[in-house]
């Protein structure tokens, strides 16, 4: 047998053992190149067939290309491993393991009780209004019959703003859906100028020259909801109010509110005290006592406060605990809103929405739901 024959066993022993062991596949690649490339060992062998007395070359053309094929297996073969390999994780990997969950986001605990407040109202037939958190001062104290020397317009008691921000008579169609245009931001707060523009003579619309702040209570979205729209009205309002409270662990700066105003024909304290009785049975529980102490509020007469008893308030130490105020919508309101007062009648009430968290909760600090530690807010 030729010479050329003979050297084609070992020399494909050694490619395919070359093959085999590349650790790579940049090692498997050379390993290509250096046996079936262009310039490769086999290649080279192949070429020299020409060379071979003409009656050799059948059976050496056979052989060669037999044992090329083998060796673009053993290539594919070992391509493959390496891919395969390549693709695994380099470390060990415990499939046993309970896997590695993404932590679901959550509402913040008010969120969720406004949410169910809202639940409830919605129930019986409320629907969700909204106003802007930066007011004028007609809208927050004026139309709701507040002289200008209630303590609530004082500059210890209420945030205002250096300048207006809003057209101070805003069509109240332009209220968003969000409540939170207007936020006035970068507006500084200033301390209110001696002379009250809040006389009594100005509870009539806005003439625009009045100061404006960050609203106190919810209760301006009543005047705005009245103005933009006839009875009957039954909404509730979620939203963000402003004190100028130092934080303890009952007071903060910053709070939430809900008002719920109802207008109606022939409304009562009856049906104000079925509504309260029945939204906070079904927040809070069936257990759930409701008792209306006299009151003084000047948007509504009569008004009153509502104290709540409940194992949720023993549990806290206390048979009662205030939650709310309201009334029977006063005259003077209907009246600044054009209402007819010897027509229409109706109830408002507003409460703290993070009272009613701290009950539900037994949670005793305001300042927990304000501090986002997610070691407080995880439990909810
Ligand atoms: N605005 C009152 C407050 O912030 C709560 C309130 C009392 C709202 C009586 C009302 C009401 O609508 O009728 O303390």
């Amino acid at each position: 047998m030729p010479s050329l024959l003979n050297d084609i066993e070992p020399l494909k022993h050694s490619a395919l053992a070359d093959m085999k062991s590349a650790p790579d596949l940049a090692a498997l690649e050379r390993a290509k190149g250096s046996w079936i490339g262009t310039h490769g060992k086999f290649t080279a062998l192949m070429k020299q067939l020409g060379s071979l007395p003409k009656e050799d070359r059948p059976a050496a053309g056979k052989l060669i290309n037999e044992t090329k094929t083998q060796l673009e297996a053993a290539l594919i073969a070992r391509r493959e491993e390496l891919e395969l390999k390549a693709s695994l994780p380099k470390e060990p990997t415990d499939f046993t393991l309970p896997g590695r969950r993404r932590a679901l986001g959550k509402l913040h605990p008010l969120t969720q009780v406004t949410d169910d407040i809202v639940r409830s109202f919605r129930k019986i037939g409320f629907v969700v209004a909204d106003g802007p958190e930066v007011e004028d001062e007609y809208h927050c104290f004026d139309a709701l019959n507040t002289p200008a020397d209630h303590p609530a317009r004082d500059t210890q008691d209420t945030f205002y703003l250096a300048e207006p921000e809003i057209p101070l008579t805003r069509p109240p169609d332009t209220l968003s859906p969000s409540g939170r245009e207007g936020r006035g931001e970068g507006a500084p707060f200033m301390e209110r100028p001696n002379s009250r523009s809040g006389s009594p003579e100005s509870s009539q619309p806005s003439t625009g020259n009045q100061q404006q702040l960050l609203r106190t209570h919810t209760s301006s979205v009543q005047i705005r909801v009245m103005e933009k729209q006839q009875p009957p009205v039954r909404i509730i309002v979620p939203g963000r109010v402003y004190r100028r409270d130092n934080a303890d662990a009952t007071h903060n700066p910053t709070f939430q509110q809900i008002e719920g105003l109802y207008v109606d024909k022939g409304v009562t304290v009856g049906d104000l005290k079925g509504t309260v009785e029945f939204v906070f049975k079904d927040l809070l529980g069936g257990d759930v006592k409701i008792r209306f102490r006299p009151h003084y509020f000047s948007y509504t007469e009569p008004s009153f406060e509502i104290d709540f008893s409940s194992s949720l308030t023993r549990k806290m130490g206390k048979a009662w605990l205030e939650i709310a105020g309201c009334g029977m919508v006063h005259p003077q309101v209907f009246e600044n809103v054009g209402y007819d007062p010897e027509v229409w009648t109706g109830w408002a009430f507003g409460f703290g929405i993070e009272r009613i968290a701290m009950i539900r909760y037994g949670i005793t600090d305001i300042r927990l739901f304000y501090e986002n530690d997610l070691r407080f807010l995880k439990q909810f």
